[in-house]
């Protein structure tokens, strides 16, 4: 992409929430906030791939200010991590001193909540107990920052007619769902930020590299992603690798093809990461990996889709 491509997506993606999706992004907002969500994929269970247990957390324990004297979470980071460029080195270290709470050199360990709490030198998950220290399989203490593009059209029977439920009277909207190899969920195709790294160019970036295996298709994709995405959220996930001092933050874009005429006619294929991709219908019943079917639900609102 030139600067210029830049600067339009980055101008189109600061303009359009302020028009189009106000609601949506206050509603998950409000949801998804220290001191009133509640994780669940990430306590009381197994922490993936590892045989280590979490410790008990109930709801009434999940926030740091409620006390919880005899809480003693296990300490795991994945050994895989150790040495990879995308994680950081372990901590605490007489020779890494990251920059909690701001930019760190390319790293961005803000928070979309705000500051979070440092405790022993250890960033603190800004919604609460998990179960676990450590970083697990995260690769940074702290925020691991995602990006993830919801790429949506509307259902059409074979005559190219959209289609909608007969019970609402809506139009039913299909969103590019990839099944992950690690727990085998549906999920939005996305991917981490790389240091540095616009959130606009990983978005599309981690759509191509996870949906499509396009050949010929790539100024159509580069066209359809430049012409605009709507910001539908941005902040925790309530990830099953989320720890007390390392977590998943996202960024989500909805990029609809209105006509269907665009990314809406590719037949989508499976990339490195994923198994298995596919348009999906989106209703109530659609089950996602972490808490993606609530940023999804931003998206049928925003489109008045069916639900
Ligand atoms: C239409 O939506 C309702 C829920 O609102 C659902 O129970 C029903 O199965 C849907 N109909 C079809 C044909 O999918
Ligand atoms: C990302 O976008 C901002 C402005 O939108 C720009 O200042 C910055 O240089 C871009 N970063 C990269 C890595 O291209
Ligand atoms: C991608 O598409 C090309 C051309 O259609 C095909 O030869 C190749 O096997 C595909 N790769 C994958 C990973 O599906």
């Amino acid at each position: 992409m030139t600067n210029f491509d830049f600067a339009l997506l980055t101008l189109l993606c600061l303009l359009l929430p302020l028009e189009n999706s106000t609601t949506a992004t206050k509603m998950m907002a409000s949801l998804v906030k220290p001191g009133i969500f509640r994780h669940l994929m990430c306590r009381n269970n197994m922490y993936p791939r590892s045989g280590v247990l979490r410790f008990p957390v109930s709801d009434d324990h999940v926030f740091w200010s409620a006390p919880y004297a005899d809480y003693c979470p296990p300490v795991y980071t994945a050994p895989h991590i150790g040495g990879q460029v995308w994680a950081d080195p372990p901590l605490p270290s007489e020779a890494f001193y990251p920059q909690w709470n701001q930019l760190d050199g390319q790293v961005n360990r803000e928070s979309f909540h705000g500051a979070y709490e440092v405790k022993d030198g250890l960033p603190l998950n800004p919604i609460g107990r998990t179960g676990l220290s450590g970083r697990g399989s995260l690769g940074r203490w702290g925020p691991n920052h995602a990006a993830d593009p919801i790429v949506t059209r509307w259902k059409r029977d074979a005559e190219g007619a959209i289609v909608a439920n007969s019970t609402t009277g809506k139009n039913i909207i299909q969103m590019v769902a990839i099944q992950r190899s690690d727990n085998k969920l549906w999920a939005i195709p996305g991917g981490m930020v790389d240091p540095g790294e616009n959130v606009s160019v990983t978005l599309k970036r981690e759509f191509t590299e996870e949906a499509l295996n396009f050949t010929d298709k790539a100024n159509m994709v580069e066209k359809f992603f430049r012409e605009g995405g709507v910001h539908v959220y941005s902040g925790y996930v309530d990830d099953f690798r989320n720890t007390d001092n390392a977590w998943m933050e996202t960024t989500a874009l909805n990029f609809h093809d209105e006509d269907g005429k665009q990314v809406g006619q590719l037949e989508l294929m499976a990339g490195d990461d994923a198994t298995n991709v596919r348009w999906t219908d989106v209703d109530s019943q659609l089950k996602l990996h972490a808490n993606h079917a609530d940023i999804v639900r931003e998206v049928v609102i925003l489109r008045n889709a069916h639900w």
